[in-house]
């Protein structure tokens, strides 16, 4: 059977827009063309013949020929309005735009049912991966007892050369920023907002959760210290930006995007620089791990390709767990346990905490460690203000202090603790 022609309205020609201009040319096979490329400056010179771009988004919007959109600018509100006018007029569009889909995931829901057009968007959490399609067709919700991911690049990589290289933190994101991974505003990935918006849209796919951004405890690596580097080495540990959810047995599910410390021999430790990793565990298969590149020209250009390519069966996301399953819900009601440290312990709410194991101090800088209930961190920002870091244990998540009690009493019992 011969498949459809793709002929494809672009907009963006940044670090994905022309690694996809390039990738195209290397797949003559996908029988896709670029018709037309809309930016903002159009008089830029660029490695593309001129006669490709235009700055009227009419030009490609309203262009008869044109079958497909592939939208990959930064703007995500005026990329918001691109998908919508190529969705009403049923065209199917492709996006990388992981801030304009957690923004407006609702709205992007009803226009793929009004319209019954493919809105796909593989390459905006963890690039390369297929971890959406795989959490779409592969998983069943009941199955899925947690994800844990790796998916924000440049903070992997600024901490990979942080812990690995001994590189000063400026250092790694200036590197970050050359090689391309940083967003424009790298804030947006040293923060966590990067992270946020991934894992936002990804818990709709994996748990048919529909996540409000601010539900969403999260932060990102701009405060952790050296002295915490120095804490996580010798107790054998190195520190990941992780985005967690695992299904509490209520059936509710707990999500978070923290620092946590990794263990030297856990999966991952193994991901490094800028890819991701994403850790599932599901009731018979037990423990799967994808990697991949999680920024990048030709990684993202890569998922935009598979993307392109699933267009030409219709591929649609059936959101599946949202309409088809009972529908998921966060919880905050579960305990963590953190390592914190700080420069003074007036910016401590130590009566939050349902017990403190251990602290140290030393001129400059404290350190407890702790277990504290979800929702006291949920309600407070102690821990994200006034130089406070806080760093998740591995085994982060309890879900009743319960088992804490009962551990401690048979350890006293057995005459370990005193
Ligand atoms: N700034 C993003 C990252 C790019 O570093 O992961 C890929 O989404």
């Amino acid at each position: 059977m011969k498949h459809k022609k793709l002929v494809i309205g672009l907009f963006g020609f940044g670090v994905v827009g022309e690694g996809l201009y390039k990738v195209l040319l290397q797949t003559p096979s996908l029988n896709a063309t670029i018709r037309k490329v809309c930016i903002k400056d159009a008089a830029k010179k660029r490695n593309a013949p001129a006669s490709l771009f235009t700055d009227d988004k009419n030009e490609v919007l309203q262009d008869e020929e044109i079958n497909l959109i592939v939208e990959l600018i930064d703007d995500s509100e005026a990329a918001f309005q691109i998908v919508k006018s190529a969705l009403e007029s049923h065209r199917p569009v492709v996006s990388a735009n992981k801030k304009m889909i957690a923004d407006h995931l609702p709205e992007l829901l009803e226009l793929q049912q009004a319209t019954g057009t493919s809105f796909l968007y593989e390459a905006a959490c963890c690039a390369s991966i297929p971890v959406i399609r795989n959490l779409e067709e592969y998983y069943d919700n009941d199955l899925l007892h947690s994800i844990n991911a790796v998916i924000n690049g440049s903070t992997n990589f600024i901490l990979t050369k942080m812990f690995d290289e001994n590189l000063p933190f400026k250092e790694a994101l200036l590197l970050a920023q050359q090689l391309g991974f940083a967003e424009s505003d790298p804030r947006l990935d040293i923060e966590g907002w990067d992270a946020l918006n991934k894992w936002s849209f990804l818990l709709t796919h994996a748990y048919g959760i529909l996540v409000k951004k601010n539900e969403l405890v999260f932060n990102g690596i701009q405060l952790i210290t050296h002295h915490d580097a120095q804490v996580a080495v010798h107790l054998g540990y190195s520190i990941k930006l992780i985005a967690g959810a695992k299904k509490l047995s209520n059936g509710k599910v707990a999500a978070y995007i923290l620092p946590r410390f990794v263990k030297n021999d856990d999966l991952f430790n193994s991901i490094k620089n800028e890819y991701n990793g994403v850790v599932v565990e599901s009731s018979f298969a037990d423990k799967q791990f994808f990697y991949g590149k999680g920024a990048g020209s030709f990684p993202t250009a890569s998922a935009v390709l598979s993307d392109i390519s699933a267009l030409r069966y219709n591929y649609k996301y059936e959101y599946k767990k949202l309409y088809h399953h009972q529908v998921g819900e966060l919880t905050q009601d579960f305990y963590v346990k953190v390592y914190v440290s700080f420069a003074d312990w007036k910016y401590i709410p130590k009566d939050d905490f349902e017990s403190i194991e251990e602290w140290h101090s030393n001129d400059q800088r404290s350190d407890l460690t702790g277990i504290i209930h979800f929702e006291k961190l949920a309600n407070s920002d102690w821990w994200k203000t006034n130089e406070v870091s806080l760093i998740l244990y591995p085994d982060d998540i309890i879900e009743s202090m319960d088992v804490v009690k009962v551990k401690k009493r048979s350890l006293e019992l057995a005459g370990f603790a005193g």
